[in-house]
């Protein structure tokens, strides 16, 4: 079955095609981060706007890379949410539209679906049941997965998702919109231990995440280095390596505590924030420690795409779901209410 892929929740118009015999044979992505920097973050109907301008192109593009025609694809996979509106509906419509002109069926992917599932397309994919790492710049969440559409929720974030303080901290100290990857640059620079940042909500038990505290944290140490005039670059790369250390920290203890938890030995991360390497690391080796394997997907199917819909779209699709032709999308959407396949 060949599957057409697209993403527009957010901020990366996002297209791909996807066969479930031949797997991922074309993958596009136009990323709005330029448009939107001035703002310091995403305008949503400038980022609805730009979609509706990327989509078609993008479309021609992976058919061509694939060397193949619109005739041959067998159905359409469209993010449905969670996300912003706007952003939602222009990936929405054209994909019904298309699949109502090529007559063919089409399905709304839950985008936390797509981005748990990235990792399977890699080469040594996990196997059911694991543990979920979901970190992106809209959720922070542990998911105990015992197949596709069989999630259990064990823990998520009380306020800020993990990527969102990346971001608003790097906007604190002066850094670039999206500010996850800014932050792990400047991050390499830093002296280790000139800061040292709280680890939240890990001193008692439980799976909850709190990250809020942790931007306010750093305001207040980067003002007094500010008011003792030193506001210089030396300072932004340690106090972003101090930041990075405290959320790796934070998610490392709390995704040992799942795994102990649940009895098992695999885990997953998944979202943008699963490209940062001092996460990846650190993963690795608390995984290490108790004979357990992590697994992630490449950098560019960490952060939005539209590969990791057409796969999720594709094994529902397989399984006989799809949808009817109204154009329905959902700004929040839990992901336990998604049926088992
Ligand atoms: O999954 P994603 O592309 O979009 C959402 O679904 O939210 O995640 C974007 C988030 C942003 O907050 C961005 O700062 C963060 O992922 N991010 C990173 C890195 N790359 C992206 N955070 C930390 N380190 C990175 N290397
Ligand atoms: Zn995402």
């Amino acid at each position: 079955m060949l599957v057409l892929g697209l993403e527009t929740s957010c901020d990366e118009t996002g297209v791909a095609l996807y066969d479930s015999e031949r797997g991922l044979l074309a993958d596009a992505l136009f990323s709005q981060i330029d448009l939107h920097r001035v703002f310091g973050g995403v305008v949503p109907e400038l980022a609805s706007r730009d979609h509706v301008k990327r989509m078609l192109p993008l479309i021609r593009q992976v058919l061509e890379e694939a060397g193949c025609v619109a005739t041959e694809i067998d159905a359409i996979a469209y993010t449905a949410g969670p996300g912003l509106v706007g952003a939602l509906l222009v990936g929405a419509s054209c994909a019904q539209a298309l699949a109502f002109a090529w007559d063919i069926p089409a399905i709304g992917v839950h985008h936390m679906e797509g981005h748990l599932l990235a990792p399977m397309l890699e080469e040594n994919p996990p196997e059911f049941p694991f543990v979920a790492l979901l970190v992106s710049g809209g959720h922070t969440q542990l998911v105990r997965v015992d197949g596709i559409g069989q999630y259990e929720l064990l823990g998520e974030s009380l306020d800020d998702a993990a990527g969102e303080a990346f971001d608003k901290t790097a906007k604190l100290i002066g850094l670039n919109y999206p500010g996850g990857p800014e932050i792990a640059r400047l991050a390499e620079q830093g002296v280790p231990g000139r800061f040292v940042f709280p680890r939240p909500m890990t001193d008692r038990p439980g799976l909850e995440f709190s990250f809020s505290g942790l931007k306010t944290f750093a305001l207040n140490t980067w003002q007094q280095c500010k008011n003792a005039g030193d506001d210089s670059e030396q300072t932004r790369c340690d106090l972003s390596l101090a930041f990075q250390q405290a959320v790796v920290e934070t998610l490392t203890i709390k995704c040992k505590r799942a795994l102990k938890q649940t009895g098992l030995k695999r885990l997953v991360i998944a979202g943008g924030v699963s490209a940062n390497k001092a996460l990846r690391a650190s993963l690795e080796d608390m995984l290490g420690s108790i004979k357990g394997n992590v697994y992630y997907a490449r950098p560019q199917f960490c952060t939005d795409n539209g590969a990791m819909i057409a796969y999720a779209g594709c094994q529902r699709l397989l399984a006989g779901q799809h949808q009817d032709l109204a154009i329905s999308v959902q700004a929040r959407w839990p992901m336990e209410q998604l049926p088992p396949l």
